[in-house]
C-alpha cells in the first residue's frame, strides 16, 4: 500500500487516531500527516489504558511527535475546544458524539433521543475484554457485564470471526455465554 498523503492517494491527508502515547510515534513513522489523540471520554471505541483527554494531549505535545495534533474525546463545546487548544492541540479537535446527535446526522432518531436524556454515569466503558467501547448502560451493557464477571475469556472471543455492528454483539454474547455456562 502506498504511504498516506502521496500523489497516488490524490494528495489526501491522513491521520491516525491514537488512544495512548506509544502509538503516536509509531503512527508518525508510518507516514500519517496528523495525530488524533483521543482520550477515553470519547464515544465509541476506547483505549485499554483509559487515558483521559486532559492527560493524553500534553503528553503527546510534550515531544512524542512533531505533527499537527488534533484532540478528541469529550469535546462538545467551545470551552472544551479552548481547553484542547490550550493543552497544545493546535491542529484542531475531532468531535463525534455532539455531531452524531445533530439533525443532519444519519444516526437513528431513537439513538439521538436516548442520548440527549443521558446524565453523568449513564455511559460506561464496557466490552473491556474484547475491544473497550463506551456504551449506554442498557440491557446489553448489563448482559455483557454479567457475562464478563462470570469468566468471559478474550482469547476465545477474538478467535471468532470479527465484524462490526449487531453481528459483533451477537458473536460476543454467544462466545462469552458459552464460556460462562
Ligand atoms: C456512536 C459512535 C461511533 C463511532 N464509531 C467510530 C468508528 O467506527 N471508528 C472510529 O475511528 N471512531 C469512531 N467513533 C469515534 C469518533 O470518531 C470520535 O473520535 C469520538 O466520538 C470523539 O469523542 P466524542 O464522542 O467525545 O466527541 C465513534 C463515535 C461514536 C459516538
Amino acid at each position: 500500500m502506498d504511504p498516506p498523503g502521496t500523489e497516488s492517494q490524490g494528495g489526501n491527508k491522513s491521520s491516525a487516531c491514537c488512544l495512548k502515547l506509544p502509538v503516536c510515534p509509531k503512527s508518525a513513522a508510518a507516514g500519517v500527516d496528523a495525530i488524533v489523540a483521543e482520550g477515553f471520554e470519547a464515544g465509541g471505541h476506547n483505549g485499554r489504558e483509559e487515558t483521559t483527554t486532559l492527560t493524553l494531549i500534553p503528553q503527546v505535545r510534550g515531544g512524542a511527535v512533531d505533527l499537527p495534533l488534533i484532540a478528541a474525546g469529550g469535546i462538545a463545546s467551545g470551552e472544551a475546544m479552548a481547553a484542547a487548544f490550550a493543552l497544545g492541540a493546535e491542529g484542531g479537535v475531532q468531535s463525534g458524539t455532539r455531531f452524531a446527535l445533530t439533525y443532519e446526522s444519519s444516526a437513528s432518531d431513537a439513538f439521538k433521543e436516548k442520548c440527549i436524556t443521558l446524565d453523568e454515569g449513564d455511559t460506561m466503558l464496557s466490552l473491556k475484554k474484547v475491544s473497550p467501547t463506551r456504551i449506554i448502560k442498557n440491557d446489553f451493557y448489563r448482559q455483557v457485564q454479567e457475562m464478563e464477571d462470570r469468566g468471559g475469556h478474550r482469547g476465545r472471543i477474538t478467535a471468532t470471526p470479527w465484524q462490526g455492528g449487531s453481528f459483533q454483539k451477537k458473536v460476543f454474547l454467544k462466545v462469552i455465554s458459552t464460556k460462562a455456562s
